[in-house]
Parts: C-alpha cells; structure tokens; sequence
C-alpha cells in the first residue's frame, strides 16, 4: 500500500533535548542523594517523564509516595522548562528542516508524535508548529511508548491507516511501538538502539526518503 504519511518523533529526530532533560534529572538526582550518570540517562531516551522517573530511582522507588513522585516530577519539569528557554530555531538538528522541506513538497501529510507533555512549546520554540498536520504529544494518549496507542492515535487524526504510515525515531521504545503499530518504523541512531526498524539512519541528516518508498 502507498506511503502517505510521516509521523515524527520529536527529541532526538528533529531537535536534541537529551542534554536539557539529562541536566534536569541529574540536579534532581543530586538533591535526591541518588547516582545518575550521562550514561543512565541514556536509558531514559523516549521514555515517558514517570517511566523517567522510576529508572533513575531504581531500588529507592519504595522510598517515596506517590504524592513526593508527583513533586519530583514536577520539580524535574521545571528545572527542563528553565532549559527550555534557550531554545530557537537554531536548536533543529542538521537535516530536519531538508526534511521537513522533501515531505510537504512530496505532498505526504506529516505529524508529530512526542512523549513529552512540553512538545508544543519546543515546536514553538523551533518555530515549526505550522509545517505540522497534527501534533500528538504526553498528553495524547494514556499508555506510552512502547504501546502502539500514540501512533495509531495519530494515524487516525491523519485520516490514514497505518500500514500508509511512516514512523521516525531515535529511541528503542518508539521504534518498538512503531512496529507494534503496524507502520514502517525508520530508527535514528546506533543499531543496538535502533536496529529493530525496518530501516536504520545514524541521524537525521542520512535520512534517506527515496530509499525508504522504494
Ligand atoms: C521524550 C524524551 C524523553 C522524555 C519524554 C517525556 O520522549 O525523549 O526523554 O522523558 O519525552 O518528556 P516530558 O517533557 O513530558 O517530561
Ligand atoms: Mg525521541
């Protein structure tokens, strides 16, 4: 069936807010009394912010209750929407505006589908809010990546079935709720992150679109 969508990712395809959100986890980490390195932070890459939250905990998660969760997690949103503010559009990754540009003038409807609950301030911030048919964002849906739930959601706002859907994205879980989603899933990054896609870029700037409609 032919391609008519692209759905992407937002954090780590078409700008790099890994750094932001590491700085953030770690300060609350630091007050916290916990050990979280750059390398752990790694395996937070798509993840929802509580999903986040109980990887970075690991074994003191029982230490809390749900209420001082909720505190973290906003206390940790703050520190991240602080970051934010140094956005611009000069914050894209080198190749996201090529292919913004090669999908709207192939005439594919495109969409984003973030996990984050900050996704429209960072389009914003980007200034590419408009380039989007629609924007699915941490609010969307209720089960988060790995479930297929966001994607579908979004195919469904698009008015295409999912097997006319491309999926783009940089962590396992997406890759992995993209598959599960029945859609064509493009990975961005290593093969030991991404290597379950269909078809693998080491960034967005390799992003081969011919190839991936051949
Ligand atoms: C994206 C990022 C994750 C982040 C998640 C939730 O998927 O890749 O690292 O945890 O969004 O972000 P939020 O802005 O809602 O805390
Ligand atoms: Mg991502």
């Amino acid at each position: 069936m032919a391609i008519k969508a692209f759905i992407l990712d937002l954090d780590g395809v078409i700008t790099d807010t890994a750094e932001f959100h590491f700085q953030g986890w770690k300060r609350l980490a630091e007050e916290e009394g916990i050990e979280f390195t750059r390398d752990d932070n790694e395996a937070l890459r798509g993840v929802s912010r509580r999903r986040s939250l109980e990887i970075l905990l690991g074994e003191h998660q029982d230490d809390y209750s749900e209420e001082e969760m909720q505190e973290m997690m906003d206390r940790k949103n703050g520190y991240y929407q602080d970051l934010l503010k140094q956005m611009t559009d000069d914050d894209l990754l080198p190749g996201a505006r090529e292919l913004l540009n090669t999908l709207k003038e192939s005439g594919f409807k495109i969409a984003v589908a973030s996990a984050s609950r900050n996704a429209k301030t960072v389009l914003n911030s980007l200034k590419i809010t408009d380039e989007f048919d629609t924007i699915s964002d941490g609010h969307s849906v209720d089960n988060p990546k790995p479930a297929p739930d966001i994607f579908v959601h979004t195919a469904d706002k698009l008015g295409v079935k999912p097997e006319e859907s491309v999926v783009i994205e940089d962590a396992e879980a997406g890759v992995e709720a993209a598959l599960a989603a029945e859609m064509t899933a493009v990975g961005v990054g290593p093969e030991e992150r991404v290597g379950k896609a269909h078809y693998r870029y080491d960034s967005t700037a390799d992003i081969d679109v011919e190839e991936i409609l051949a």
